[in-house]
Parts: C-alpha cells; structure tokens; sequence
C-alpha cells in the first residue's frame, strides 16, 4: 500500500471539506431522486438489476437473474437479446428514427450527422458484409479504426451477427496489434487508410500491414479499409486480403436480421495491460453489459432525449466502449463525436465544438482537465458553454483543484460534476454521484452506485472502519463484470481473486474513506502507471527498452506529473562498452515509442550502473519511486546493496 504520492494524497484528501449539496431544480427533473433507491437496491440487488434489464427489449426472457460460482457470474441466464437491436431497432420503431444517434465532427472540420435511421440502415449493411466475407456468430473482428462513425458501425455490426470484436485504440504499434490480433485469433481486420490528429495523418493501414508482413497473423483472411484520410488510388492494398470499404458496402444487403445472443454469449474482448506478461483480454458478454451501461447512463449521466451528450474518450479504451457506444445508445441518446486533438487547430476547440452543438452533458478526463487548467481560462471563457447542464470525469483521481476548476471554468458553477470510478474489468461505472441525490465532495468519487457492494478491506480482508485506507474490493457479483480473460481463466482467477482467497474481487486500487463513508480512490497498488489516464505496465516498457541492444536492464515507475496524472521515468543498465548519453537517452525514448506506442515514452530515463534489488532479485520499485518523487528513502533492509539507492538518489536529484 506504500504507493507513489499516497501519503501526500491522503493528506490532501482530509484536509478537502467543500461539500456540495445538489441542485434543488436539478433534482426535480433527474431520473434518479428518490434517495431510497439506494437501500431498495442493498435489500435485493438482483431486483434492483432485473427492473432495469426489463427496460432492454429481450427476444426471450431470462429464468434466472444471477448465478454466482465465485469467481464466476452468469447474468440473466435464459434470456435472449441482441445489442445492435437494442440500440437501433428499437428506437427506430419509434419517434427517435429521425432522431441524430451520432454527430460527428472530423479534426479537419468535416461533420456528418447520422440519424438512428441512418445508423440502423449503415449497420444492417455492414452486418451483411461482415457475412458475406463468412464471418459467424463466435468469431473474432479486430476493428483498428480512428474516431469516426465507422468504428461504431464496426462495433453495432458485430454485434447484430454475434461476432466478438476486438478494438485497439489507434496509438497503438504494429506490434501491439499483432500480438492482441493473434491473442483474439481474430479473423478480420477492419481498418483505415489513416486518421486525423493534430493536423496529420496517423497512418493506421500502414501499421496494420507491419503487424500482418509475412503471415505474422496467420487466422487474418480479410482486411477491410475504410478510406478517411487520402485517395484509394494511392494506398497500397493486398490483392485477396485487402478491400475497401465502400466497394463491399455497394454489394451490401440492405438488411441483416439481429442475432439472438444468450445473455451469456460473448460480446467483446479489450485488451488492457498487466502487471506483468502479454496483455489481458478482458471478455464481457451481452446482457448484464448492457443493462448496467444502459442503467448507469440513465441514473449518473441523467440521460433525456433532448440531451447532446459528449464524451471525449476514444472508442479504443473502454469508456469509448461502454459511454460513447453502448450505454448512450441504448438510451436512444444523442452522441457528439469528435476524431481530433483539444488544441487542434487551436486550444479551444472543445469548447468550440460544445458552443457550436449546444452539448449538455460532457464526460472527460482529469488529465484533460489538468491541461486545460494550463492553458489558461481564456480559452473556455471565449465561448458559450451554458447549454452544458452536467460535467464528469473518469479515468483516474482528480484532484480538487482541477475539480473546482473544472465546476467553475467549465460549468459555470451550475453543473453537478459526477466522478466516475470504474475499470475496464468493470465494464460500467461502479463508484459515482447521482446527480440529483448526492453532496459532492471535490477529489471524491463519493458512494457505490446502488445494487454495487464496494468495500475497502486490509490485508486480512477485514472491513476498514469509516475514515480509515485500504484496498477497494467488491464483494458481491454485479452485471457488468467481466466473466474472465480470454484463453487464460487461471490468470483471471490470480490477477483478480487470489489475493483475498477467491472471496472478492479486488480491483488493484487504494481507497480511503471518510466519516460520512465517502470513497476517496488513491491509485494503483500494483505495478501498473497511470499515464493521461491509461493504464501502462511497468514491464511492458521495461521489456520494450531490454530490447534496445545497448540496454541491460530497466526498472520502470511511474512519478506523479502535474498534467498526466504519472510520467513514466525509467532507470536503465547498460551494456559493457555502450556510452550512456544523452544521445543514447533520446534514442531510447525513441524506441519505446515506436515499441509499445507514443503514450509509453518515457519523460526520464537515468543511467546508472546497478538497480537496486532485493536479495532474491526483485527490483524495489518503490525505493525508485522514494527517489523520483524526492522522498526520504523507506525501508532499504531487504536490499541486497543498500548504498546503491544512496548514490541513485544523488544522482537523480543532481541530474540537469
Ligand atoms: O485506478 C483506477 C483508475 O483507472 C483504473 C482503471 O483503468 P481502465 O481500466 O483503463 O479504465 C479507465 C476508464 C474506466 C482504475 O483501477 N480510475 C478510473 N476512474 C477513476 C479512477 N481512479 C480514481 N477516480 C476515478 N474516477
């Protein structure tokens, strides 16, 4: 529990006592305002869950509401539905049909409004290639897209046809691809020629041909490339693999009947990093998924059908996922969807974008925030921003300066802020506000949404008494879960529920909480990094810089940064003969990125000539992190050198 910071985040957390209460005419109209949900939900919570999958349209009905054989849970067990219906049909049926599902703006100021109509009609369509080329229910689709509707058609596509997709954020390498293409086994590859960001392309068809030369990728039969950002004519395309998009969507069928999925049946893997080894594929499935997106939209976003909702979150991540694709359209929603950089052309874009749409509700991240903090109040103070009603955040903890900013300079002071705990393995956000019940407090994401069993434990499992910090579990099963790791149950049974003996799932966080039972999240207990919001493992750079021929060996961490939240700093051996240098440096900087992707550069890299081990060989990150972040060095008696964390120490502070 001795983490990065945590001691100092702690401090601040108890010192913070701003509390504010909910808005009365805000509560008035929410969804969600009788306060009594919350026990109604802890007296059966499978009632709770049932009434609101009731609200999906189901092609038969469940028996049974939740089986639970820790660690595995099976939701609605019986029934049948299918997502792309779900979040299509059903509102085309009805006055929603001419309704915008999607309103897209492309970072070069290209827009594009899809109706549900138009986004129905799309996806039956590409449901019907997707057959055409013999994809069935149960096969794997890797969707390497940019942030543009087609990732969504993609994603509703698989769905209608019960195949399981398999988005990777764009940013990611070559590498990265292949491996999560051949872990999925997938055996499709929707891509692009490239996306916009920050006024060039992000060459995506380029990469994905590294991640398949000479067979690397030997389940791929068919690439499909949807052409954004350059002429067909001048990409380079595979006979027999490759075809474009639109030349397949000409011959498309006009309709392609919804598959009807058990509850159970898989609906996607998303790939998030480890603490150590390959990369997990978290599985989620099909009813619980959608019910509790569905549900958390209506209750924490106060979702209505006049809204204009925005999340900045790319489709790549989870959140892309659950609240800018499933969740919101679900609710037969109104999503803005934008592909580019915040400051691209200028650093006012997204306030641009909510005065020019009318947005009113906006979800991003503390990261964001904390970069728009830097920029300076001129930029939001420039436009309209008051059709925005309600603001929250996700990703990591925001402080409460970034908080307070973010209420003030962005919502105008009117607009609740609802800070959102979840996972990628949660599927749905967990730890929340409703907006028309709770008192915020800046800095915390306050209560467990209702039905969820959220505990902070010691190491013995031991409940923590109220103002007291310890490890975040959940002790009962909830519907969004996920169900295990692809191909891996054993590590999905280590990673998650070894640690308190298969009786909750831990979620690798630190939580405090207050008197009043607030939740005060503190970060990752493990060695995961939370850089700008995304989870990075520590040995995935380590073994991305090893791979350097001049490199030895590498202990990475992550120290707290004003705007991302960590940076990572690597400290790094070399090789007899090789010069540790600033060239040298650069150069590994370099490496990293092209390796794992730009997000995993490292901001420092410190040569020194041994890394502090304990006696069995285990690098001591936290001495590294004692270090990094200028603190008084903590326990050193299981190092198997003590003076070489003294000299480290020396050397880091002395660096230029
Ligand atoms: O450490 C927590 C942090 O992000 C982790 C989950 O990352 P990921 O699976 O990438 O999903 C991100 C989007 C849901 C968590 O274990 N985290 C996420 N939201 C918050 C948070 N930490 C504090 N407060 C939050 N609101």
């Amino acid at each position: 529990m001795e983490q990065a910071g945590e001691s100092k985040a702690i401090e601040a957390h108890l010192t913070e006592d701003r509390v504010f209460p909910p808005d009365s005419a805000f509560t008035a109209q929410a969804n969600i305002n009788d306060p009594a949900v919350y026990e109604r939900a802890a007296a059966d919570p499978q009632a709770f869950w049932a009434e609101w999958a009731g609200q999906l349209d189901w092609m038969t009905p469940w028996n049974t509401v939740c089986e639970w054989n820790p660690p595995h849970a099976k939701w609605f067990l019986g029934g049948q539905l299918n997502v792309s219906a779900n979040c299509l049909d059903r509102h085309v049926r009805t006055a929603r049909r001419n309704k915008a599902a999607i309103i897209f703006e492309g970072e070069p100021g290209d827009t594009r409004v899809l109706t549900y109509y138009d986004l129905w009609r799309e996806v039956n369509q590409f449901a019907g290639v997707l057959k055409n080329l013999g994809v069935n229910k149960g096969d794997r689709v890797t969707i390497y897209l940019p942030m543009i509707p087609e990732a969504a058609v993609a994603m509703l596509a698989c769905t209608r046809i019960g195949a399981v997709h398999s988005v990777v954020f764009g940013v990611f390498s070559s590498d990265s691809l292949r491996e999560r293409i051949n872990d999925s086994q997938s055996r499709v590859l929707i891509t692009a020629d490239g996306g916009w960001r920050r006024g060039s392309v992000v060459p995506l068809k380029a990469a994905a041909d590294t991640a398949l030369d000479g067979g690397a990728c030997p389940t791929i039969e068919h690439v499909i490339v949807y052409s954004r950002t350059s002429d067909p004519g001048t990409v380079s395309m595979q006979e027999g693999r490759d075809q474009w998009w639109h030349r397949l969507m000409e011959n498309a069928p006009a309709r392609t009947e919804p598959e009807p999925m058990d509850a159970e049946d898989p609906l996607y893997i998303l790939y998030t990093s480890g603490s150590t080894g390959k990369p997990k594929g978290i599985l989620h499935t099909t009813g619980g998924y959608l019910t509790q997106v569905h549900a958390t939209v209506k209750s924490v976003f106060d979702m209505k059908d006049e809204d204009v909702y925005w999340c900045t979150a790319d489709v790549g991540w989870v959140t892309g996922h659950s609240y800018v694709v499933y969740g919101p359209l679900a609710a037969g929603a109104t999503v803005l969807m934008y592909e580019g950089a915040p400051d691209w052309p200028q650093r006012d874009r997204f306030w641009e974008l909510i005065e020019k749409y009318g947005v009113t509700i906006f979800y991003t991240a503390p990261t964001a925030i904390r970069a728009f903090m830097k920029w300076g109040t001129e930029h939001p103070a420039g436009h309209d921003l008051s059709s925005l009603r309600l603001l929250g955040s996700v990703g990591e903890p925001i402080n409460p300066e970034a908080w307070m900013w973010y209420q003030e300079h962005i919502g105008g002071g009117r607009c609740p802020i609802v800070d959102t705990w979840w996972q990628t393995e949660t599927g749905a956000i967990l730890i929340t506000p409703l907006p028309g019940l709770t008192a915020t407090k800046p800095g915390s994401a306050t209560r467990p949404f209702p039905g969820i069993a959220a505990d902070v434990v010691d190491e013995n499992g031991n409940s923590v008494p109220l103002g007291g910090g310890g490890f975040l579990v959940l002790k009962e099963p909830w519907p969004s879960m996920l169900r295990t790791l692809w191909g891996d149950d054993e590590r999905y049974r280590n990673v998650y529920w070894s640690k308190f003996d298969g009786k909750f799932y831990f979620a690798g966080d630190g939580a405090k909480r207050d008197d009043e039972g607030y939740f005060w999240l503190l970060g990752r207990v493990d060695d995961v990094m939370l850089v700008a919001g995304h989870n990075i493992s520590t040995m995935e750079v380590e073994s991305a810089l090893v791979d350097h021929p001049s490199c030895a060996e590498a202990a990475v961490i992550g120290r707290t940064h004003e705007i991302k939240g960590q940076a990572i700093a690597a400290f790094v051996t070399v090789k007899e003969g090789m010069g540790a240098n600033s060239d040298l440096a650069r150069e590994l900087k370099e490496h990293v990125s092209r390796k794992l992707g730009a997000i995993c550069r490292p901001d420092d890299i410190l040569f020194t000539a041994e890394l502090p081990k304990t006696r069995s060989g285990k690098i001591m990150r936290r001495l590294l992190r004692d270090i990094a972040e200028g603190r008084a060095l903590g326990d050193t008696t299981t190092l198997a050198d003590p003076n070489i964390v003294s000299s480290l120490k020396d050397k880091y502070e002395n660096q230029e």
